[in-house]
């Protein structure tokens, strides 16, 4: 998954505004954290977008599944770590004020007990006081099965046309991403292949209160899909 369109991923994504989210996310951040420091980790960080803005405020650190991807990342955001690895399995010496896990990155854990594994893995990650923010892919509801969607590019050396249609399968979206890419070189088609979980907004909820995080849920988001706040509850201070 990403190897083949890494090289294409921010023209193809070019429609985002990282810069604007980014400025949501911090009034988001600054009004709900807890702990005083500024380390940031954005799990599922891709080609590092959200980061290049991120780490004007924070020090801020990347983490994916992707090899490609993380390598146009550090390309990007040459003063930060990254680390590649799996978000449900992650094991970090470090822990967080700010973790994020944006642009419905979450939806690749295929099964409830995936996802609840995540969240619980990124929320151990925080430190007391610390903030998770969540942006979620489609629920169920949203998701329309049997519909064809399609992206084109057309820039001077580089055309791209991306088709795919949307299939059910159980409680997975799946669709596979076909891509002719042209260049002067070559023209070139690949496939990729996606399956992502359609969660309730009930079951993500459940999944951050049982990580023991106090949670919100801003229907709008980021990007029209919603966005899930978690803060992990302060160290008490008994007298
Ligand atoms: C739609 S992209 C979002 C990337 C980036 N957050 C952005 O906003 O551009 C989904 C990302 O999830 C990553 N990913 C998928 N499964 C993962 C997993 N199990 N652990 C960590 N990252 C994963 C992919 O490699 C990819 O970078």
């Amino acid at each position: 998954m990403y190897a083949e369109m890494a090289q294409y991923y921010d023209r193809i994504y070019s429609f985002k505004d990282y810069q604007a989210e980014v400025a949501l996310l911090i009034d988001w951040i600054e009004t709900h954290v807890r702990s005083r420091g500024r380390r940031l980790l954005d799990v599922a960080c891709g080609t590092g977008c959200h980061l290049e803005f991120l780490a004007r405020a924070f020090d801020a650190e990347g983490l994916d599944l992707s090899r490609e991807l993380l390598a146009c990342a550090a390309r990007r955001n040459p003063k930060s770590s990254f680390h590649c690895a799996d978000m449900r399995t992650f094991e970090l010496a470090s822990r967080y004020d700010v973790i994020t896990c944006l642009f419905s990155s979450i939806g690749y854990m295929p099964s409830i007990e995936d996802l609840n594994k995540a969240v619980d893995n990124m929320a151990r990650h925080l430190v007391p006081g610390g903030i998770l923010l969540v942006e979620p892919w489609l629920t169920p509801e949203v998701w329309k099965p049997g519909t064809v969607h399609g992206l084109f590019i057309d820039d001077p050396d580089l055309t791209i046309a991306r088709v795919n249609t949307s299939l059910t399968q159980g409680r997975l979206s799946v669709f596979d991403l076909h891509h002719l890419v042209g260049t002067p070189e070559k023209t070139v088609h690949f496939v990729e292949h996606h399956e992502l979980g359609l969660y309730t907004v009930e079951e993500m909820m459940e999944a951050f209160e049982t990580s023991g995080l106090q949670t919100m849920y801003e229907s709008d988001g980021l990007t029209g899909r919603g966005l899930y706040i978690g803060v992990r509850a302060a160290e008490s201070h008994a007298s």
